[in-house]
């Protein structure tokens, strides 16, 4: 049985049956014996030999539309802009030793601050860190020092990273087991639009939906909320006057609110930060994945500009974004690139675009299959919530199977991240495959 996790597992009867109808190749064996095995990883399935555009190419000869690509993909892979942009800025410099700036790691800030979600806009600073995991990291830092606290407010089913710090504020036992003590003073809630919320059981979150947070910061002295605005591992958003009673409790209480975009940033839920879904802006806010054009990482914190200077321990007199890639120019002229990309071709609104006119075609079709329990869109994030978890492992390997591969989010939703530069016929060929294979393993 599948465990209900942050993505599919690889210990299931039908990674089984697949690994023994495709006997592993020299490099795939060599891998499973020099890597440490992972639940969500290694032993892998396949070797890629190959990524471009939309597509992955295996060693075992398979040509498939990659809609999972670790959520890195907004561009696809191997964008000729943000080749171009790492091929010269290699050439030009390589690396920037401590002590030093340069003008890609300037002109990726000034970017980001321009181009920040609400009262953030203009009024921001930034740090590069070369994961999200560490992005997420720093936020934490900053909150505490500025409020002078420890504690922290997660969600129940959040995931922020693989760290210690950033596993700490995962709700999922996954990523706690065999760890010990975790990092003091993290508090889960339950989160909104989710089967288990006590407020409305999933029937449709509202404000009130918000108590349990609210009491929360009540009871104890807490340095930051965190949250996903939308979250991307099964595709699910709560109504704008959640996040208007969340903001005013953490308002009303000291309390800073920090936004991971890491999965759902740079246009891919129809808006540039799906923070902007939201209606309220958050104190702090981390970026990552896609930000180095599926070929570089980079990540990155922006939060609101006065914290340099305020709170008990101002952010200027710590060293949170000590990393050896702290200002990475190769990182920042592919982010550079990327956002230029996103920017100029209108992605965020082709993913509307795209992502709507998806449901209206397909969203009958899905919910008269009587195993699909719920379909949900936002821009190009697209689930399809299917009742069994057993099942949507099948229709997993099944997709695998006819050119489709993409994450099951949460054990049992089909969660689809196609490019946002998809062509149409791409994405209908993508979506009659995952129909076909839901009513082949039914
Ligand atoms: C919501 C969220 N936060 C943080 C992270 C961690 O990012 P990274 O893997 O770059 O450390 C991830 C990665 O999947 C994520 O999905």
């Amino acid at each position: 049985m599948p465990r209900i996790t942050e993505g599919d597992q690889n210990l299931s009867l039908e990674r089984a049956h697949w690994q023994d109808a495709s006997p592993a190749n020299e490099t795939l064996q060599r891998d499973t014996a020099l890597y440490y095995h992972q639940v969500l990883s290694t032993p892998c399935l396949d070797q890629i030999v190959r990524a471009e555009g939309p597509y992955i190419f295996t060693a075992s000869e398979r040509k498939l539309l990659d809609f999972h690509g670790n959520s890195v993909h907004q561009l696809g892979f191997g964008h000729p802009s943000v080749v171009r942009a790492i091929e010269a800025q290699m050439r030009a410099l390589p690396y920037c030793t401590r002590r030093y700036t340069n003008d890609a790691a300037v002109e990726l800030a000034e970017i980001l601050v321009s181009s920040a979600p609400g009262a953030l806009r203009n009024n921001a600073r930034v740090l590069l860190t070369p994961s999200g995991s560490a992005a997420v990291g720093i936020a934490i830092k900053v909150a505490r020092a500025c409020t002078g606290r420890y504690k922290t407010v997660a969600f129940h089913d959040a995931f922020h990273g693989a760290t210690l710090d950033a596993a700490s504020l995962s709700g999922q036992d996954l990523f706690h087991r065999g760890m010990g003590p975790m990092m003091p003073g993290v508090m889960h809630a339950s989160p909104p639009s989710h089967p288990d919320c006590p407020s409305c059981a999933h029937s449709m979150c509202n404000d009130a939906c918000a108590e349990p947070i609210e009491a929360l910061l009540r009871k104890h002295d807490v340095a930051a909320v965190i949250a996903e605005p939308i979250r991307a591992t099964t595709v699910r958003a709560a109504p704008r006057s959640y996040w208007s009673r969340v903001r005013s409790a953490c308002e009303a209480t000291g309390t800073m609110l920090i936004f991971d975009e890491i999965p759902t940033g740079l246009g891919r839920s129809g808006m540039l930060w799906a923070t902007e879904h939201t209606g309220v802006t958050p104190d702090l806010m981390v970026i990552g994945k896609g930000l180095g054009g599926g070929i570089f990482p980079q990540a990155a914190v922006i939060g609101r500009q006065e914290l340099n200077d305020s709170g008990p321990t101002p952010v200027r007199e710590l060293a949170l974004g000590h990393y050896t890639h702290e200002k990475s120019p190769v990182g920042s002229a592919a982010a550079i690139a990327t956002l230029r990309t996103v920017l100029d071709e209108r992605l965020a609104q082709r993913a509307h675009e795209l992502g709507c006119a998806w449901r209206e075609t397909y969203e009958a079709e899905f919910n008269s299959m009587g195993c699909v329990r719920a379909v949900r869109q936002i821009g190009l994030m697209l689930a399809v919530e299917l009742k069994d978890p057993e099942h949507a492992d099948r229709v997993m390997y099944e997709g695998l199977r006819n050119g489709l591969s993409f994450k099951v989010g949460g054990g049992k939703t089909l969660v689809l991240f196609p490019p946002l530069n998809i062509e149409q016929h791409l994405l209908d060929d993508a979506t009659r495959i995952v129909i076909d294979a839901i009513a082949a393993t039914a």
